[in-house]
């Protein structure tokens, strides 16, 4: 279905309670709905938003079009957590409803301050002519998770910086508050991350300057940016659009990407001791937009939106759009940033429905269902082919095509079921050591798989629209690996 402008940004209240109830619905009964996951009550799904620590509890918002699966006015959707893994929606949380987010309140952050969230956001204003202002907002979010907005904007684009300037992310430093945002300069359109100041938060914000990260150019526009510290060292993780590929190779239409650095520098808006060269996040098909951020403890913690701009999904059609990934636990290892599965994930483990196997494997199960969690190590130097949600002769699957003699490993979506983005490609390759066993930790949430490789060196996010039926787990032939597989609980 095709979405005029104008449906696409009618207040909410135009819309009754009862199309909102036959959407829910829609979206609570479709097959390859998530189970495990963050997903839409209704319509879309896109940014996670302010994934923060406050009052005993995680709490991510998503940017939300609650009335279907198209990017119409943004809401921020409120979910909360005590474990990282069952979420609990609370609700909308902030929406479109003054001259400054009237257009929709996009992407930014959270952090507390004193008893309260602070959250930072960019309100996104349109006049009768189609010209946009990016305004960068503030509210108050109480411990009963009551949202009070700022009533002024904290501030607006400078005269060098276009209508493209959004999303910040609030930091603190040495007593100080600082936001790191997406920006493209006005004149060469190219995309950068500009750096703001305030001493108290509300007043006073001023511009340090854009942020010197990398020599290399940033295409046209940079999103969702975020800097966390890992393991001592600061990390930039950000969305450039338009990036070239000579600078970092990258298969779809917009990449989520990370620099290392050793510090950053905020006085002078520069990251000290940076990689240079942006390095894909995450080697599948469908990550974007993540946002990380550190918890009072220091560990780093990110979440995925699973889609990407621009790219339309098979479920569409059914009224609801895109998932957030699982959060993971970020690391740095031998310079490489590492990704896994928070310790609550086992908790979703249903010790009724494991099974553990071992050498000489073809088939690891007939009926693994949709909603399953994959544990094996494959030995070094063989070669073959791993079917999930598969039908019973293994001619419609997802396919994990691996050779441990020389570390190739490739992810194939073009014969799993309806094809997603194949203007992209439908493989996904990356590369690995030569002649090492290869650990694969693989998670299905009917239309989501998320594969880490070699305890999160790579990662591997994607959705795919099997057959529900096809519930296989097999190799092609028998391979030397051993493992165990899990079903997993409803949040
Ligand atoms: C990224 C993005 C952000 C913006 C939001 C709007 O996906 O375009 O830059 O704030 O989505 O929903």
């Amino acid at each position: 279905m095709e979405w005029t402008r104008e449906e696409r940004y009618r207040p909410y209240q135009q819309y009754s309670a009862l199309e909102l109830l036959h959407l829910q619905a829609a979206a609570d009964n479709s097959p390859e709905q998530l189970r495990y996951h963050i997903r839409p009550s209704s319509g879309l799904l896109n940014d996670p938003n302010g994934f923060s620590y406050f009052n005993h509890a995680w709490h991510v918002f998503y940017q939300s079009f609650p009335f279907g699966a198209t990017h119409g006015l943004k809401s921020w959707m409120h979910m909360q957590s005590t474990d990282l893994v069952h979420w609990h929606s609370r609700g909308l949380a902030l929406t479109p409803d003054n001259e400054y987010d009237s257009h929709g309140a996009y992407s930014g952050s959270a952090k507390q301050i004193g008893d309260r969230l602070f959250l930072m956001y960019t309100g996104n204003h349109r006049d009768q002519d189609w010209n946009r202002t990016p305004f960068q907002l503030g509210a108050w979010m109480n411990q009963n998770n009551q949202v009070t907005k700022l009533k002024q904007p904290l501030f607006r684009n400078p005269d060098y910086i276009s209508e493209h300037f959004r999303d910040p992310q609030l930091l603190e430093y040495d007593g100080k508050y600082y936001a790191l945002l997406g920006a493209q300069d006005a004149k060469t359109e190219t995309g950068h991350l500009a750096l703001w100041a305030s001493d108290d938060l509300q007043d006073g914000w001023h511009d340090v300057g854009l942020t010197n990260f990398t020599p290399y150019p940033m295409g046209y526009m940079i999103e969702c940016p975020n800097l966390v510290m890992i393991d001592d060292h600061a990390v930039l993780i950000f969305c450039p659009q338009g990036l070239e590929q000579k600078i970092t190779h990258y298969d779809n239409i917009y990449p989520n990407t990370y620099i290392i650095g050793d510090e950053f520098d905020f006085e002078n808006a520069t990251l000290k001791g940076s990689s240079q060269v942006p390095v894909n996040l995450d080697e599948g098909f469908d990550v974007y937009a993540t946002q990380a951020f550190n918890a009072p403890d220091g560990t780093a913690y990110a979440i995925s939106w699973v889609g990407l701009p621009d790219i339309n999904y098979p479920t569409d059609e059914q009224t609801w759009a895109n998932c957030l990934s699982q959060v993971k636990e970020l690391h740095i290892r031998n310079g490489q940033l590492y990704q896994q599965p928070v310790a609550a994930m086992t908790n979703l483990r249903d010790p009724k429905g494991t099974k553990v196997f071992s050498n000489r494997t073809s088939i690891i199960d007939d009926h693994a269902g949709q909603q399953c969690e994959l544990n094996l190590t494959i030995s070094a130097d063989q070669t073959g082919v791993l079917h999930l949600a598969a039908n019973e002769d293994l001619s419609a699957s997802l396919q994990i095509q691996f050779d441990t003699n020389t570390g190739a490993l490739t992810v194939d979506r073009s014969r799993v079921g309806a094809t997603v983005a194949k203007k992209y490609g439908t493989t996904r390759s990356i590369k690995l050591p030569a002649h090492q066993d290869l650990k694969l930790q693989i998670f299905l949430d009917h239309s989501l798989a998320e594969i880490f490789v070699n305890d999160g060196e790579q990662v591997l996010t994607l959705r795919y629209f099997a057959d529900q039926q096809h519930q296989k787990i097999a190799f092609a032939q028998p391979i030397n690996a051993t493992g165990s597989l899990y079903q997993l609980k409803n949040i």
